[in-house]
């Protein structure tokens, strides 16, 4: 019977070498350690007949065929899957040639946001905070926080979007409101920009949207003057040009800055000249700015004896239609995959 058993487990071994694929794998295991009919169960079958001490001794030599056939199977079946993976890559073809089907529709930031996250790194580089505020706000926040009482004709030209029955918010019509906010929240001294969406009830066309994003930014530490306001801006004008940019300052009205200023930069396209792009008046009207009233710094909760600052409010989707030329402000979101492809 000892006999029988080793050779048996030689015939095995032998056939197993033989083996090329998992198929012929699952006949080979059948054959000689299936349950119910396998070489092996049938030769165990005969166990029974023999005594105490011989079973004993036949018993050990079967397990230790069992193990070393169960074992040589293992090792058997690794090989034959690596095989099949390794033929599988072999076979495998790939045309380099054909489109991707993935490149074609992979999503990518839209030019608002592209402009947004230059300036981002920009004034983070300047050691700004960049923030966000809420875009229905309160009256309070939107007007009066911001020296603009309701009788004041100011308003007029920022007529919005009200909330029915909910008389005192509205859509906000600038990210100025964010400049109290952010003092009643952080103190001074501060420095933040806080780029956002903001609404107006316009009436819409090449140059007007009802939905418009803009950049605030303001600092306010002690004795800020308005050659720090003009640094500040001429970085900035930098960084999105890309080279340095001449500046002039000219009286500007808005309730929440004293003095207030429309900032204008020196034409790019004809180095002030005068041409098509700048009206041939050589200047570019760039951005309102001022030195931060009184009044504003009294309701972000500051003395403006101690504190002094200054603010200014880019146009962001303006300076969007600048940097890439583009003709109609009803494109930045009117959806159109044939004007988003194009950045
Ligand atoms: N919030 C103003 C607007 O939307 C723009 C503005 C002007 C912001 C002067 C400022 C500023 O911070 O100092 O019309």
């Amino acid at each position: 019977m000892q006999e029988k058993l080793q050779n048996l487990k030689q015939d095995a071994l032998n056939l197993l070498n033989d083996v090329a694929n998992l198929v012929q794998l699952e006949e080979w295991e059948n054959k000689f350690l299936g349950r119910k009919s396998g070489e092996l169960t049938n030769l165990m079958k005969g166990l029974k007949d023999l005594s105490v001490e011989v079973k004993k001794i036949v018993g050990q030599v079967a397990n230790e065929v069992k193990q070393t056939l169960e074992t040589a199977v293992i090792k058997k079946r690794q090989q034959l899957v690596v095989a099949d993976f390794q033929k599988s890559i072999n076979q495998e073809k790939v045309d380099i040639s054909e489109p991707s089907l993935l490149a074609n529709n992979l999503g990518h930031f839209h030019p608002n946001t592209l402009v947004q996250k230059n300036l981002e790194e920009l004034f983070s580089s300047m050691g700004f905070l960049i923030l966000d505020g809420p875009e229905l706000e309160s009256e309070y926040f939107n007007f009066e926080s911001l020296n603009i009482p309701e009788s004041h004709p100011a308003r007029d030209m920022h007529d919005t979007f009200y909330i029915k029955d909910h008389k005192n918010w509205v859509l906000r019509t600038h990210t100025s409101p964010v400049q109290v906010r952010a003092l009643q929240k952080y103190g001074a001294p501060l420095r933040a920009v806080v780029p956002g969406r903001c609404f107006r009830n316009e009436s819409t066309d090449a140059a007007h949207e009802h939905t418009f994003y803009q950049l605030e930014g303001l600092v306010v530490d002690k004795d800020i003057s308005i050659s720090n306001l003009i640094g500040v801006m001429k970085e900035l004008l930098r960084g999105v040009f890309g080279r340095e940019v001449e500046v002039r300052l000219r009286p500007g009205f808005f309730p929440f800055v004293e003095p207030g200023f429309e900032l204008d930069m020196k034409c790019l396209v004809c180095g002030g000249k005068g041409c098509g792009a700048c009206k041939h008046s050589g200047w570019i009207e760039t951005l309102p700015c001022g030195l931060i009233h009184p009044k504003v710094l009294e309701f972000g909760g500051l003395n403006p004896k101690e504190w002094s600052g200054f603010a200014f409010g880019l146009g962001l989707t303006r300076l969007v239609m600048q940097k890439y030329a583009i003709e109609d402000i009803r494109n930045l979101l009117g959806g159109d995959l044939r004007f988003l492809k194009q950045f």
